[in-house]
């Protein structure tokens, strides 16, 4: 079967243990086991998890972890919980489970673009709405663009997906925008996915309200990777319609059967509710300790950038005026400098680059401070830096 590369992921894959500054991941620096054990209750302590026998797991998860899942969704159960193998196992079980051929898929943009690729996979189309940038008093932020989303989804459209908070903006809808989705989505009698994985990662500290209860139709998909700083267990889950997590319990079987058995425990203790407040503090805090003087260098290129910042994620997403395609210049960098970031071509918008800054300052500062190589040299050519496009020229496709 063919398929669509998952372009960002491919790339990712491919380099990011073979550069010397990886900033091209979007979530913050991982915990430690130790850390992760440490002030667990002795029921999951360290002597209980050196004792688990390496057997299967519940295969959709143990009931105590899907219990703790549940918490964090007001008015769901553990039969509302699917575990998974990570959030992308979450997202491609659920589209396979939801999606026929000839059915049409409603994706936000810019995005991760797994789910786009699943939806041509699985349905054979999909349509694109906007986050736009707009401005709103003296800020910038990523607004819903009503509009394309109206003209994205029609009667054959049977799941609109959303990222929120988004993966690359790092923008989180308002109220007011999540209540537009969900009537649009009732119009149209179609699901709802909504990919909270970033949820928690907020840099004001309120957690972002989730789609959960908001409609019949609706799919959390999550986990542990991003604002849990957890991506190694490869903890994902669907929250959803006891019956439709059932169907995506069912389509698994062919996938990975079942979660590992230590990553279902360890999953446990973050899964904790007081344990989970700790951990999004702790992410929290490194997003807004390693924010500003990203910031800072950022406006040091304030003729080439601009900025709209991220409301939550451990990631930013850049606007340039450069005579050069994002995909070529993250090639470039990384050829050059040996530093890995995402072009916004991979993300669904182009001339953007998306810079992550979850790992300790020193580290972004190191490999910052080698773009900068780059961009200087480009200054000296004759098609350099302070010769930036037109304005209006670059992103027009998706505006
Ligand atoms: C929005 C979004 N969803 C899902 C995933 C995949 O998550 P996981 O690593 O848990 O499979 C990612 C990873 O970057 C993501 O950004």
């Amino acid at each position: 079967m063919r398929i669509p590369l998952f372009k960002m992921e491919r790339m990712q894959s491919t380099y990011e243990n073979y550069v010397e500054y990886n900033l091209s991941e979007s979530g913050v620096h991982p915990m430690r086991v130790e850390e992760l054990l440490d002030g667990a209750p002795s029921s999951l302590g360290t002597a209980r998890l050196l004792a688990t026998e390496l057997g299967y797991c519940q295969s959709n998860g143990t009931e105590e972890l899907r219990d703790r899942i549940a918490l964090f969704y007001p008015g769901a159960r553990r039969e509302n919980i699917l575990v998974t193998n990570g959030g992308a196992e979450a997202n491609f079980t659920s589209f396979w489970t939801l999606l026929e051929k000839g059915d049409r898929v409603a994706l936000q943009i810019p995005n991760y673009f797994q789910t786009p690729g699943l939806a041509r996979i699985f349905a054979g189309r999909a349509d694109f709405f906007r986050l736009v940038r707009r401005k709103e008093g003296a800020a910038t932020r990523w607004a819903l663009d009503l509009d394309s989303l109206r003209r994205a989804v029609t009667k054959k459209t049977r799941i609109i997906l959303v990222t929120n908070p988004n993966n690359p903006t790092g923008a989180i809808l308002t109220d007011a925008e999540m209540d537009a989705v969900v009537q649009t989505a009732r119009r149209a009698g179609a699901w709802i996915v909504a990919d909270e994985i970033y949820r928690g990662a907020e840099v004001s500290g309120t957690t972002t309200p989730t789609f959960y209860g908001r409609y019949s139709r609706v799919l959390i998909t999550s986990g542990l990777s991003k604002a849990f700083g957890l991506p190694g267990l490869r903890v994902g889950w669907v929250a959803g319609p006891p019956k439709t997590v059932e169907a995506i319990w069912a389509h698994r079987d062919y996938t990975t059967i079942a979660p590992s058995i230590m990553s279902d425990h360890l999953g446990r203790i973050a899964m904790e509710p007081a344990r989970r407040e700790e951990i999004f503090e702790r992410t929290r805090s490194i997003i807004r300790t390693n924010l500003p003087p990203l910031e800072k260098w950022i406006a040091t290129h304030e003729d080439i950038f601009e900025y709209t910042p991220p409301q939550a994620g451990a990631i930013v997403f850049i606007k340039y005026r450069l005579p050069i395609g994002s995909i070529k210049l993250v090639e470039r960098l990384r050829k050059e400098q040996s530093v890995l970031i995402v072009a916004g071509d991979q993300c669904g918008l182009p001339k953007h680059i998306r810079i992550g800054f979850g790992s300790p300052v020193e580290y972004t500062e190191k490999g910052l401070g080698r773009i900068d190589q780059t961009l200087q040299k480009m200054s000296n050519t004759s098609s350099g830096v302070h010769r930036p496009f037109p304005a209006g020229r670059s992103g027009t496709a998706f505006r």
